[in-house]
């Protein structure tokens, strides 16, 4: 297996003083897509954040090795050109930005001297209609306006684009409509492959139907309580978290104040 792609161990982090990971140890092999599911508020994005190098999150014990190497002290800029690549459970607007623009300078940040303006345009066209993205959408601004749904996309459009070795989707299915899970789905998958490692954030086990993960990690309170193979999924969509809720109890009132 060698060194894997992306190896947590020991993760603590505080956001404005509060410590909301609590101790996650996680690994990534290339060419594997692991799921994260739980509750509202157990520190899914947090986790992404701080992978993704976000000021506010501070790691206080453990570490996160990419390849091998360290990336805690590594801004997030760095992070990005390394590989590492983010879809927002949230996307912003960029006022003034056009998404070719965005993307094209994304892009040469990535690939310095091997990006090629002359291929640009058609790879994006070609991207774009294989995520059944309008060609309007070159010239819009960035989220400005966009539909819950034409954000997702334009995340996936991006990741796409950039070929990143691992990808954070954080709540990529949320506000897609069926046709539209199916088209960005099949979009993610084409981009699966023996080189990218996919951290997949959701709730629902239906979007597992279409991406099927090799390891699905169930998040509560800032701790994975349990990891297992996509039948996990089942169970918590039958059960919830309902069970990790009490142990999460239980371990609090055996903690010494
Ligand atoms: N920048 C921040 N400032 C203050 N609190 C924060 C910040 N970021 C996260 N938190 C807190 O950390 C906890 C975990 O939030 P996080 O967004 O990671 O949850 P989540 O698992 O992604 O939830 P959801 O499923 O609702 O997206 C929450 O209690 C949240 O309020
Ligand atoms: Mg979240």
């Amino acid at each position: 297996m060698g060194t894997p792609l992306l190896e947590i161990t020991g993760l603590h982090v505080l956001v404005e003083g509060k410590e909301i990971l609590k101790g996650i140890s996680l690994s990534v092999e290339k060419g594997q897509v692991h799921a994260l599911m739980g509750p509202n508020g157990s520190g899914k994005s947090t986790l992404s954040n701080t992978l993704m190098g976000h000021p506010k999150y501070q790691v206080t014990q453990g570490k996160i090795l990419f390849q091998g190497e360290d990336l805690t002290a590594l801004k997030t800029d760095a992070r990005a050109r390394g590989g590492i690549f983010l879809a927002f459970q949230y996307p912003t607007a960029i006022q003034g930005v056009s998404v070719a623009n965005f993307i094209r300078t994304a892009m040469k940040a990535r690939f310095g001297e091997k990006f090629q303006p002359k291929e640009f345009r058609k790879e994006l066209k070609a991207a774009m209609a294989s995520l059944g993205v309008d060609e309007s959408f070159a010239t819009r601004y960035v989220n400005d306006g966009f539909s819950g749904g034409e954000k997702k996309r334009h995340e996936i459009l991006q990741m796409a684009m950039l070929k990143p070795l691992l990808a954070i989707l954080d709540e990529t299915d949320s506000g897609l409509d069926i046709d539209a899970l199916r088209t960005v789905s099949e979009g993610i998958n084409r981009l699966r492959g023996p080189s990218l490692g996919i951290l997949l954030i959701t709730h629902y086990q239906r979007l597992l139907n279409y991406i099927e993960p090799d390891v699905v990690h169930v998040l509560v309170d800032g701790r994975i309580v349990r990891s297992g193979g996509k039948e996990l999924a089942l169970e918590l969509e039958a059960k919830g978290y309902a069970p990790y809720e009490t142990a999460k109890t239980e371990q609090k009132e055996t903690v010494p104040q």
